[in-house]
This record gives structure tokens, C-alpha cells and sequence, in this order.
């Protein structure tokens, strides 16, 4: 697959109102700042990732919450990434990502990537691995999650890319890390029905 050509959502008037729907209560004008917007998304509990690429570009990977499947016919996912960023021009240049799925005890993995480090402290901790692309993969992520990226949209400050996903590896056994409300969360995992004990039983 090929990469395609960058498209730039400039304004408002690119979301107009979907007909039928209700609209958002009073704080959706053009006078909501970027603290109140950051103030309110503070409040989404979500997933924690680190996400790293290689290639021409160099390795690189940062922390991040802005990860969203897209389609699992084809298999595909997207990562917001911002182009201040120091990770940014390894992104630019490579052809690949992997995204890898951070667990309660990553914590520390996700304060190293998540800025102000060099590349080269960030990948001197953690085991790290190759699935298909040659993107870097954490061994003991809850998942991983490794393409090609098929695809970026500069949005704001931000290039969404879009990536087709070639190979998953999952280790399935931890709990899984949030990071809500600006601090990091444990999320116990729950066993699979099969694993739950049966009443009764010894
Ligand atoms: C929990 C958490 C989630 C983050 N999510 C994103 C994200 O989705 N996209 C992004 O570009 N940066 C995200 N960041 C910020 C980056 O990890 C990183 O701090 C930023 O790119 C600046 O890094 P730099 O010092 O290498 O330039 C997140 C940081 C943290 C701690």
C-alpha cells in the first residue's frame, strides 16, 4: 500500500452539524479555549501506549492515549500524533509503527517516553522486539500491535496516522494501565469466565 497525500482540516465549517442529531450543550463556540478543551478531555479515562517506529528516519516512540481502532476488515488502526513533538520527523520519514499496550507495571516506561528524554534512554529500557515491520515492539505489552502506515491527515496540531495492521502478539496476563483525571490508574484485569472458579468448588 501506498502512502497518501496529506489533506489539512483548516476550520470549523469542515464538521458541519449532522441533521437529526442533537447538539453539543453551550461550551461548543468558537470562544472554547484549548485549556477548557484539555480541562474536560482530562476527565476520559483511557488506555496507555507507548508508540515506536524505524527506519530512515531513526527510532523513535512517545507515550500515548490518542490510539483508536478504525476496521478490523482490514485491520486497522490510527495514532494522533503531535508535529512538535520530538519523535515527530522518525514518523514522517518511516513507513511503519508498532503500538504497544502498556500494563500496570509500565508506568515508569510511560513517564520515560512521555518526553524530555532522548531517544536512546527511552529504548535503553524495556525488552524490546520485531514482529513483521521492524517497528520496535515492548515484549511484555498487554498488546502489540504492528503495520504500515497507509495514510496521514494533518489536523491542528496534530498528524493523524492511519495504520494497516500486519501482526498482533498479546501477552493477555496483566493488568492494564489508564491514565485519567492527569495520573496513571490500575486497572485489575478480570478473569475470562472459563477461569472463574465455580461455586461450590474446593
Ligand atoms: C499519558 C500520556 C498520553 C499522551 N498521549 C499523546 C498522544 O496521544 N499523542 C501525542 O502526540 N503525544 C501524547 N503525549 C505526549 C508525548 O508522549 C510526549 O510527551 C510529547 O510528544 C513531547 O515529547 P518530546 O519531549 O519528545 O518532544 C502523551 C503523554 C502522556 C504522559
Amino acid at each position: 500500500m501506498t502512502v497518501t497525500e496529506s489533506t489539512t482540516v483548516r476550520d470549523r465549517e469542515a464538521y458541519p452539524p449532522i441533521p437529526g442529531r442533537a447538539t453539543l450543550p453551550s461550551r461548543c463556540s468558537d470562544a472554547l479555549s484549548g485549556q477548557e478543551y484539555r480541562e474536560a478531555m482530562s476527565r476520559l479515562a483511557g488506555a496507555v501506549h507507548l508508540v515506536t517506529t524505524d527506519g530512515p528516519g531513526g527510532r523513535a516512540g512517545f507515550t500515548a492515549s490518542a490510539v483508536c481502532s478504525v476496521s478490523d476488515a482490514p485491520p486497522m488502526l490510527l495514532v494522533c500524533i503531535n508535529r512538535g513533538s520530538s519523535a515527530h520527523g522518525a514518523f514522517s520519514r518511516n513507513e511503519s509503527l508498532c503500538v504497544s499496550t502498556l500494563g500496570a507495571d509500565h508506568e515508569g516506561l510511560a513517564a520515560l517516553f512521555g518526553g524530555r528524554t532522548d531517544m536512546e534512554r527511552r529504548f535503553a529500557t524495556g525488552t524490546w522486539r520485531t514482529l513483521r515491520t521492524g517497528a520496535p515492539a515492548l515484549a511484555d505489552a498487554l498488546a502489540a500491535f504492528d503495520g504500515r502506515i497507509v495514510a496521514r491527515h494533518a489536523v491542528g496540531t496534530h498528524d493523524v496516522l492511519y495504520c494497516a495492521v500486519e501482526a498482533v502478539a498479546s501477552v493477555g496476563e496483566a493488568d492494564a494501565l489508564l491514565y485519567g483525571e492527569r495520573r496513571y490508574r490500575r486497572l485489575p484485569r478480570v478473569p475470562r469466565p472459563a477461569e472463574t472458579p465455580a461455586v461450590g468448588s474446593a
